[in-house]
């Protein structure tokens, strides 16, 4: 039986005897804590908590690890819901491309983007992809992530799609932090269809959404609803289809332009809807009056240079908003969620409050996750972050590009 005391928290974030699914509005600004805290996990699950005034003592010391942490605060790990970790090689020839003036449109146009991260993905073979990727994974949780949604989309046909599925059920295998695997078949049409998307279509309905619900490789469907990708139509099409076997939804939506995938994913009841660069008021009372996730990334707006999603018009409108890192070899090469937090603050005006709660609770539910993680409640998985010693939660996003990180814990163990 392992167990995990930590005493002496400065200030023990987010703890709540029963927690929310998610927070809205208002409520974003909420951050309920401890000061001068301890923890205790059994089994890889936070058992109880409290006030160092009223620590209960220790009976048992067997098999017992004890952290001090003295000047330290102690938050969830963050949930990432928006990842394609699993690529193979890298696109910084694109990156340097873009900065001598090429758009990613234009670089997609001519069979880069997408396309390329599908070529190079097709000519490497399946545990090479799986090194790759358990790499990225690796270095993601050294970064404080406690839980992570992987896409495909880089097959783009039935062999590939398939290949990217089984990499990811290899990393959930690992055990490491709660997986959750999202096919994006519908990320980009592939060369061999260029004139014939209704084929890919076809393909993607008839024979990859069967392959993949007989053998279960996974939890949500994706689609980039986007010009030169897949029309509002498109995308509620395969969503609907992926329904059928129980698939429920995800966009990639108004990124590049106003394409109506917010609709769509909340008449589809999409449990999330992501990037929103081109987000207006009207799809804002669309989502007000819905479940689906409205999630910013941050990353993959600043590589790109787009502009910002209204995210701080969103929360104000009273819902509910999550960040991620959307982590790719071409919009966002980058799964440093602290990086997100401090984001989600100096360049969307949100709170340090609303931030962690965007980069946790919230973004936990955007991934299906909220009963597992984001918050600090009994029966969660023990997944934390310790900082360094800091003197307020604040100093996260504030001190940007510093390592605040002391320790990472996952399953209630030093990661
Ligand atoms: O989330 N927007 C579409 N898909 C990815 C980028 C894909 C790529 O360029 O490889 C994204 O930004
Ligand atoms: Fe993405």
């Amino acid at each position: 039986m392992r167990k995990l005391l930590l005493k002496n928290i400065k200030l023990l974030l987010s703890v709540y005897e029963h927690a929310p699914t998610r927070l809205k509005g208002e409520q974003m600004n909420q951050l309920p804590s401890i000061a001068d805290a301890w923890l205790a996990s059994e089994n890889g699950e936070i058992v109880d908590y409290g006030s160092m005034d009223d620590f209960p003592g220790i009976t048992d010391w067997k098999d017992l690890e004890i952290i001090d942490c003295d000047g330290k605060i102690v938050m969830p790990a963050f949930a990432d819901s928006h990842t394609h970790i699993v690529y193979a090689g890298n696109r910084e020839q694109e990156f340097v491309d873009r900065i001598n003036g090429l758009s990613y449109e234009e670089i997609a146009a001519r069979g880069g983007g997408i396309l390329n991260s599908a070529e190079l993905l097709a000519n490497t073979s399946e545990d090479d992809l799986f090194e790759q990727s358990k790499q990225r994974l690796i270095e993601v949780i050294a970064l404080g992530t406690g839980a992570i949604e992987i896409k495909s989309g880089y097959g783009l046909s039935l062999n590939s799609e398939l290949k990217m599925l089984r990499v990811i059920k290899r990393l959930k295998e690992l055990n490491l932090v709660p997986i959750k695997a999202t096919f994006l078949g519908a990320h980009a049409v592939p060369k061999e269809y260029k004139n014939n998307k209704k084929g890919y279509i076809d393909l993607i309905v008839e024979e990859m959404l069967p392959a993949i619900a007989e053998q279960k490789l996974a939890d949500y469907i994706d689609v980039f609803c986007e010009q030169n990708y897949f029309t509002a139509d498109e995308t509620s099409y395969v969503l609907s289809e992926g329904a059928k076997y129980g698939l429920k939804g995800k966009v990639h939506a108004e990124q590049l332009s106003h394409s109506g995938g917010i609709s769509v994913a909340v008449k589809n009841r999409a449990i999330s809807v992501d990037h929103l660069e081109y987000c207006n008021d009207e799809d804002v009372l669309k989502l007000l009056n819905s479940d689906t996730m409205p999630t910013i990334l941050p990353g993959a707006a600043y590589f790109l240079n787009l502009p910002l999603p209204p995210a701080k018009k969103m929360i104000k409108s009273g819902l509910s908003v999550a960040f991620a890192s959307d982590y790719n070899p071409g919009s966002s090469p980058s799964g440093n969620m602290m990086q997100v937090l401090s984001m989600a603050c100096v360049q969307y005006k949100l709170t340090p409050e609303e931030a962690i709660n965007a980069v946790t609770i919230n973004s936990a539910y955007a991934m299906g996750c909220e009963g597992l993680v984001g918050t600090i409640t009994r029966g969660k998985l023990c997944n934390l972050i310790i900082t360094k010693p800091i003197t307020s939660y604040s100093f996260l996003p504030y001190a940007f590009g510093s390592n605040l990180i002391d320790i990472v814990i996952i399953h209630g163990e030093k990661f």
